[in-house]
């Protein structure tokens, strides 16, 4: 049975300076997590680590190194979907956890719910064993320095940054979707949300079928960019309804998309299918991405052109 793995680390206006660090940063994500897929771990386990290895990477917006919020706090969400069971888990607004994707799979696993926020996410993950970090451990020095750049009077920089003005901002929700070799399929998002965002907002990356979606019936997608426009139009069941009709995960990306045009949304999106194809399609003016097939090996890319790892 063919497999297939692709990972994202955000769709938006990527500086010129930035590009290597997320070329390394999804590279490093894409080569274990096909590794384990070829050696016949489940999809479900290999989003969650591929999603685990962005988190801990600063050059992302998520976990260690996301976004401040306006309380100057780092709130995360993230999600989790595997497509036999249709079994999910989400945790939104969440505080002091290194993985919000592996406490999402924890929600999927150990609670009867899908989406937990705040205060009973904490409660939860504590009483199963997930220890809690400081806040200052997933705090870095960039995100201090653009939260008082907002405190300045910056206070554009949400929409700016998947504009093609040139910026030194960032944004980046980070992501993956899997084909096991037993033909089941997975999908995992987690993100930092949008800069100087109000405290208690939660963007698409919580909300199954906006951020996350998984059926093994016609495939898996997770998407990335303003999330305020990609939950309004549900943008990861946009592109699985696509697949399900028959579309490849490249046709069926594209339409989906296109349906942010009714609310001018800015976003990217991966996906892969049951048989083995992966594709990552966006409309911002960049996208950090890899896909793994069998047919065409690792590809990545942050510019439209993918290359060889
Ligand atoms: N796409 C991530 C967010 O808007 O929160």
């Amino acid at each position: 049975m063919p497999c297939a793995l692709a990972v994202h680390g955000g769709a938006w206006n990527v500086p010129d300076g930035d590009v290597d660090p997320h070329r390394e940063g999804i590279i490093e994500a894409l080569k274990p997590g096909w590794d384990l897929l070829r050696s016949g771990s489940s999809a479900l386990e290999v989003v969650e680590r591929a999603v685990c290895t962005l988190e801990d990477n600063p050059t992302f917006n998520a976990g260690h190194g996301a976004h401040l919020n306006q309380a100057r706090e780092v709130q995360l969400d993230a999600s989790i979907m595997e497509g036999e069971k249709l079994e999910a888990g989400a945790v939104a607004a969440v505080q002091r956890i290194r993985h919000p994707v592996s406490l999402a799979r924890m929600v999927l696993e150990l609670s009867p719910h899908v989406l937990m926020v705040g205060d009973g996410a904490h409660n939860f993950a504590s009483e199963h064993g997930m220890e809690l970090c400081r806040q200052r451990d997933l705090l870095i020095g960039r995100e201090l320095d653009r939260y008082l750049r907002v405190r300045d009077g910056e206070d554009d920089l949400v929409i700016r940054e998947f504009d093609k003005d040139p910026l030194d901002i960032h944004f980046g929700t980070v992501g993956a979707v899997a084909c096991d070799s037993k033909g089941h399929v997975a999908a995992a998002t987690s993100t930092g949300g949008t800069q100087d965002k109000l405290p208690g907002r939660v963007g698409d990356s919580a909300v199954i079928g906006a951020g996350t979606y998984a059926d093994d019936r016609s495939g898996a997608a997770s998407s990335t960019g303003w999330g305020e426009g990609i939950l309004r139009m549900t943008l990861a069941k946009a592109g699985i309804d696509r697949m399900a009709s028959g579309m490849s995960p490249g046709r069926a990306g594209q339409a989906a998309i296109r349906t942010l045009n009714r609310v001018q949304g800015k976003a990217g999106l991966i996906l892969v299918d049951c048989r083995g194809h992966a594709s990552a399609v966006f409309n911002t003016p960049r996208m950090a991405r890899g896909i793994a097939t069998l047919d065409r090996g690792l590809l990545v890319g942050v510019d439209r052109r993918m290359t060889r790892p």
